[in-house]
């Protein structure tokens, strides 16, 4: 969460932050600001709300410089107001720091600071940083970096920048992400590629606890023995229109449009020419996985519903016992795991703490580790011993969409690929299912193609103060997946439940009109779910049915229907998370939501 940019070069920093902030908004939209070197002063302006706050203040009274740093705030440590907004300054102002992360032991920091006569401003964990540097500055920027570096406990990304050094620039990675962006007489940092790409595609990434000192002209890295590291520099090929709206009213529904074409990519480039997979460089032979006895599928939100249908498909077609658990669970549970465990961790964004952190566990117990991941180079990425890439392209609203549909084409790779190895499924089934798996980017077009309907269909649930989403089997996941989606960004109240569990409880909140989306594409459960639905409709509720097609019998039962094209119930996950993606969408736009930044949320969790 927060996002930071830092520039260094000849052009007016603030055009430079500003763009790249924007970029960086979907990592938090609380606050932003910037402090720039003037030459004879270091200025900073910050405020609570939206970047556009602060843009509007720097056209009406601009900031000259061509060094500076920027933030945009998910809030942790302190309320969203403009003094707890970073840059967070030491007292005389001359030094500026911008923070991406969480420090631990901030509280005994800043009790030792204000006996050492620093007197803070804010509430944030992050003023400790800068007084920190401060208390060890000498006249040597980096010098002092790495002696408050030696205090901080926790995870953070830093940028520094003081009135004293008009041509430094200097920025430290620790457990959050930082990239280091290299230009011609000019050279960058920022949180995510997306905030550089208008200026440079080449990147240098950083290792944990790495520190960058650039100036206009060089860039130098070194690691935690202030030794210079040497880096390659990495290339990004993909577009930087990818990572805009072109022409969608949100990123959401733009990202939603993209998943054919994420599905296919997912696919199609771990296709054989005899159409068998080849899972890139997981190196997990036959004789590896006859010595894994349990494999644990560890993420969370979004992610974590993805690896309930990876357990499903593993289970099913590769015949391994898997565990689906939430990281910030699975972290701190002492889970059973040994030498002969696989980890799969998913995660699009490769930098949600939980999951790393889960990671690093498993991985201290002897586990192999293999990420699901959209993020080239993210900190999981670089964790895991084996990685699969999730080919879905840059994912910046902050409900994530095209990501779940590709980690699910994902997964089921992954559990064909071992069961094929471990010869769990013939021939003919395999063939079969990479068949279909090359049909659902149709069938996913399919869907989008009648969003209008889904949209008639949000406008009779759109005022509704709760809604219940029901499946069994794969469709309770969907299910799950469906109803967080309309919470986190319409802010209606939602819950999934498995159709059987109904009775137990939960049919006590049906009320007249109450929206009930019933999700039924499982055939040998389909009459049961007939059932659950004509349970609920007895009781008043407004009842969406999810079918495939020919299933016309739902019409007689449900007040709405939607239907899917034909898929085989294994894989129909992929298709029937659509349309409830493309109905919480046009929820939260007829709601007046701010689709793309849901109040309190962030893209990308790195605190825990
Ligand atoms: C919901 C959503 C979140 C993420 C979760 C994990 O739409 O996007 O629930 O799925 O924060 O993030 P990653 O996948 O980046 O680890």
């Amino acid at each position: 969460m927060c996002g930071i940019v830092g520039y260094i070069g000849n052009k007016k920093a603030t055009d430079v932050l500003i763009n790249g902030l924007s970029k960086l908004e979907y990592r938090g939209y609380d606050s932003a600001g910037c402090a720039v070197n003037s030459g004879d002063s270091l200025e900073v302006r910050k405020f609570k709300g939206r970047l556009s706050v602060l843009e509007e203040n720097l056209n009406e009274n601009p900031l000259n410089g061509t060094l500076g740093i920027g933030h945009t705030r998910w809030a942790t440590h302190g309320a969203p107001s403009d003094v707890n907004s970073h840059p967070h300054l030491n007292m005389d102002g001359t030094i500026a720091v911008v923070h991406n992360g969480i420090i631990e032991n901030y509280l005994q920091l800043k009790d030792w600071l204000i006996s050492e006569g620093k007197v803070f401003k804010s509430e944030t964990d992050t003023e400790v940083i800068a007084h920190l540097i401060d208390y060890y500055y000498e006249g040597d920027l980096l010098d002092a970096v790495y002696k408050a570096m030696a205090k901080l406990r926790g995870a953070y990304a830093i940028g520094v920048i003081s009135k004293d050094h008009p041509d430094k620039l200097v920025a430290v990675r620790k457990e959050s992400p930082l990239v280091v962006g290299i230009g011609e007489n000019e050279n960058f940092i920022a949180s995510d590629i997306p905030a550089l790409l208008k200026y440079t595609r080449d990147v240098y990434f950083l290792e944990n606890g790495e520190v960058v000192y650039l100036t206009k002209d060089e860039v130098k890295i070194f690691n935690e023995n202030r030794e210079e590291v040497k880096r390659d520099i990495y290339h990004v090929t993909w577009d930087a229109e990818a990572a805009s709206k072109g022409g969608f009213d949100h990123f959401m529904i733009k990202e939603i449009n993209e998943q054919p074409k994420g599905i296919k990519e997912t696919l199609i480039r771990r296709l054989d020419e005899n159409g068998k997979i080849k899972l890139d460089d997981i190196k997990l032979t036959k004789e590896d996985l006859e010595k894994i006895n349990k494999v644990y599928i560890v993420a969370c939100g979004t992610a974590y519903h993805a690896g309930l249908v990876g357990k499903y498909a593993i289970e099913k077609f590769a015949k391994i016992p898997v565990e689906t658990d939430i990281a910030s669970e699975f972290r701190y549970r002492d889970p059973f795991v040994d030498e002969n465990t696989l980890l799969i961790v998913v995660s699009q964004s490769g930098e949600t703490a939980d999951t790393l952190a889960a990671l690093k566990e498993a991985r201290s117990k002897g586990a192999r580790i293999l990420a699901i991941t959209n993020v080239v180079g993210s900190s999981i990425a670089r964790e895991a011993d084996d990685v699969f890439y999730t080919w879905a392209g840059p994912e910046v609203a902050v409900a994530s969409t095209k990501a779940y549909t590709t980690q699910l084409v994902s997964l089921y790779m992954i559990a064909l690929d071992f069961a094929i190895k471990k010869g769990t499924i013939t021939e003919e089934v395999y063939r079969q299912t990479i068949k279909e798996l090359e049909f659902a980017s149709d069938k996913v077009q399919e869907i989008i193609n009648n969003a209008d309907k889904i949209e008639k269909i949000a406008d009779s649930i759109k005022d509704a103060q709760n809604a219940f989403y029901l499946g069994r089997g794969l469709d309770y996941y969907i299910a799950m997946e469906g109803a967080l989606k309309i919470k986190e960004i319409s802010y209606m109240h939602a819950e999934a439940f498995a159709a059987g569990e109904l009775k137990h409880g939960t049919i006590a909140l049906i009320e007249e009109n109450t929206p009930v989306i019933a999700i039924a594409s499982q055939d040998y459960l389909f009459e049961k779910m007939i059932s659950n639905m004509k349970e609920v409709k007895a009781r008043g509720a407004f009842v969406i049915a999810l079918a495939k097609e020919g299933n016309k019998e739902v019409e007689k039962v449900a007040d709405k229907v939607i239907y899917i094209p034909e898929v085989s119930d294994i894989l129909s996950s992929i298709l029937t998370v659509v349309p409830l993606q493309i109905l919480s969408y046009y929820v939260a736009v007829k709601r007046g939501c701010d689709v793309d930044k849901p109040r309190n949320l962030a893209k990308s969790v790195t605190v825990e």
